[in-house]
């Protein structure tokens, strides 16, 4: 599949699912109605965002990874599929959620030809292949800052820090890709707990822009696969300030 095609879908995926969880009050998003793949509880708005999604990706030849169905479709492209990343937000009014939609060519990340997030609220998408990362069709990249007075994306910190500023939002694939517009200067996620289809897309689209991503031993994360119990730990950053962030974290 050519990244222009994935593109084209995504697009369609996140119109689509804009669309399906407006019609949604707070009051039915919360509802409870079964478990994601991990067995993490699914929310109304995760199932009706997800089935809106799948109505138009299940059209193509792939094989998808999605949070609460597990496995669905068939094809040699791999797709990881968040429907929303920031089901808390999303069911509390809170304006910071989106979909993630990672495009491999196997299932392992490394062979990742294009990422794709798209701010639900605020209606940003970002996009990414071949090396090069896109806000709302414009490159972006990720900032200069090279030392440990940035501002920083957190979860959660145990020590005091010596960041300018520390917010922790709610949707990683998004913050993922507040950093690779240089929004943020850093993301450090090291609890062992994010999964394959939160981040797969954000971690892509900063690289494009880039950053550099290991995990808190600072290894690269070419070997995740799409598959269901990945976990993954996540620094960050431009390379200089990457270095940074592991020696303060070890
Ligand atoms: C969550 C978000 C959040 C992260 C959690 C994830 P979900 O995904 O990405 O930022 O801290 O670990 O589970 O459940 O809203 O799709
Ligand atoms: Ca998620």
């Amino acid at each position: 599949m050519e990244a222009e095609y994935a593109l084209r879908i995504s697009r369609n995926v996140a119109k689509a699912v804009r669309k399906a969880v407006a019609q949604l009050s707070l009051e039915q998003r919360k509802k409870v109605v079964g478990n994601g793949v991990d067995g993490s509880p699914s929310k109304l708005v995760d199932v009706v965002a997800e089935r809106a999604a799948l109505e138009i990706l299940l059209k193509e030849k792939v094989t998808i990874l999605s949070e609460e169905k597990g496995f669905v479709g068939e094809g040699d492209t791999y797709v990881a599929l968040d429907p929303i990343d920031g089901t808390f937000n999303a069911e509390r009014g809170i304006p910071f959620y989106s979909v993630s939609i990672c495009f491999s060519d196997s299932e392992s990340l490394k062979d990742t030809f294009f990422g794709y997030v798209y701010s639900l609220e605020s209606d940003e998408e970002y996009f990414a292949a071949e090396g090069e990362a896109f806000k709302n069709e414009k490159m972006i990249s990720v900032s200069k800052k090279d030392d440990l007075t940035c501002d920083a994306i957190f979860y959660y910190p145990t020590k005091l820090l010596p960041f300018k500023r520390i917010r922790i939002f709610g949707s990683a694939a998004l913050e993922l890709c507040y950093i690779a517009e240089g929004r943020f200067d850093c993301f450090v996620d090291v609890r062992n707990m994010l999964r394959v289809f939160d981040v797969a897309a954000g971690i892509f689209i900063v690289k494009c822009a880039g950053g550099k991503v290991t995990d808190n031993n600072g290894l690269p994360l070419d070997n995740k696969k799409i598959r269901v119990g990945e976990r993954i730990n996540i620094v960050a950053a431009n390379p200089s300030l990457h270095k940074k962030l592991m020696e303060l974290i070890k």
